[in-house]
C-alpha cells in the first residue's frame, strides 16, 4: 500500500515536471544569448545589470501579415523575443487568421497551450495519442478559451468571413513547434520517397508529387 502511494506520488511528480519548464532557483535569470556557455536554457545576465526592458516586449497589438498559403501568422513572445522569460516556464503568442485561414496541424514538444479568442470565430481541434487518435474539436467565439494538452497535434481554422485573432499562452519559455506536414515532407535532407509511400500507403509517384509541393 505504502509502496503504491509512493509510486503514485513519484508518478505525479514526474508528470508535474514534464508539463512545464523546471522551477527557477533564483528570482530571475535574464537570458544572455551572447554568453557561449551551453546550459538548459540561456546563461544568466549579471542580476545587477538587469533593466525593466529585459522583462518587456512591445508590439503584440500589431496585426500579423496573413498573406501566405495557409492564411495565418504567429507572432511569438518566447525567450527569444523577451530575455526575461529565461527559466520562467511560460511564453505567449498572437495568432492572426485570414478568413478561412488555418494554423496547420502542429505540436509543441515542450509545452501545453491555452488559447483565447480575441476576435472572430475559430474551429479548433486536437488529436489524442495512439491507438484511438480521437479528434476533439470545437467552434470558439470571442472570449472563449480552449486548452491543447502537451505534445498533442492541434490546429485552428478561421471559420468566419472576417479576420480572426487569438492569444495563446504556452507552458515553456521555449515551447518549440513541429508543423506536421513540414517535418514529414520538407525535412533536410528529405525522408526517402519509398518510406513516405509506405507510411501513407500510396504509390511512390503520389508520394513524390506531395513532397514536391513542399
Ligand atoms: C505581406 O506579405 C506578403 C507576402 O510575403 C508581401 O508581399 C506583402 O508586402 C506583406 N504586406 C505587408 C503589409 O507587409
Amino acid at each position: 500500500m505504502a509502496t503504491r502511494i509512493l509510486f503514485h506520488g513519484i508518478a505525479a511528480l514526474v508528470i508535474t515536471v514534464a508539463v512545464a519548464d523546471q522551477s527557477p532557483l533564483q528570482d530571475f535569470c535574464v537570458a544572455d544569448p551572447s554568453n557561449g556557455v551551453f546550459v538548459n536554457g540561456f546563461a544568466c545576465k549579471d542580476p545587477k545589470m538587469v533593466r525593466a526592458n529585459d522583462f518587456y516586449f512591445g508590439g503584440l497589438h500589431l496585426t500579423g501579415n496573413v498573406s501566405n498559403p495557409v492564411g495565418s501568422k504567429v507572432t511569438p513572445v518566447t525567450v527569444a523575443q523577451l530575455p526575461g522569460l529565461n527559466t520562467l516556464g511560460i511564453s505567449l503568442a498572437r495568432i492572426d487568421y485570414a478568413p478561412w485561414g488555418i494554423n496547420p496541424p502542429h505540436t509543441h514538444p515542450r509545452a501545453l497551450e491555452i488559447l483565447t479568442v480575441i476576435k472572430g470565430t475559430l474551429e479548433v481541434g486536437f488529436v489524442t495519442s495512439n491507438p484511438d487518435n480521437r479528434l476533439i474539436t470545437k467552434v470558439l467565439s470571442k472570449g472563449d478559451v480552449f486548452v491543447f494538452p502537451v505534445g498533442l497535434i492541434h490546429y485552428q481554422r478561421n471559420v468566419g468571413y472576417s479576420n480572426a485573432v487569438a492569444i495563446a499562452a504556452l507552458g515553456s519559455q521555449n515551447p518549440g513547434v513541429i508543423t506536421i506536414t513540414n517535418a514529414i515532407l520538407r525535412s533536410n535532407p528529405n525522408i526517402a520517397i519509398d518510406i513516405l509511400a509506405k507510411a501513407f500507403q500510396v504509390d511512390k509517384s503520389i508520394a513524390g508529387q506531395v513532397q514536391s509541393k513542399f
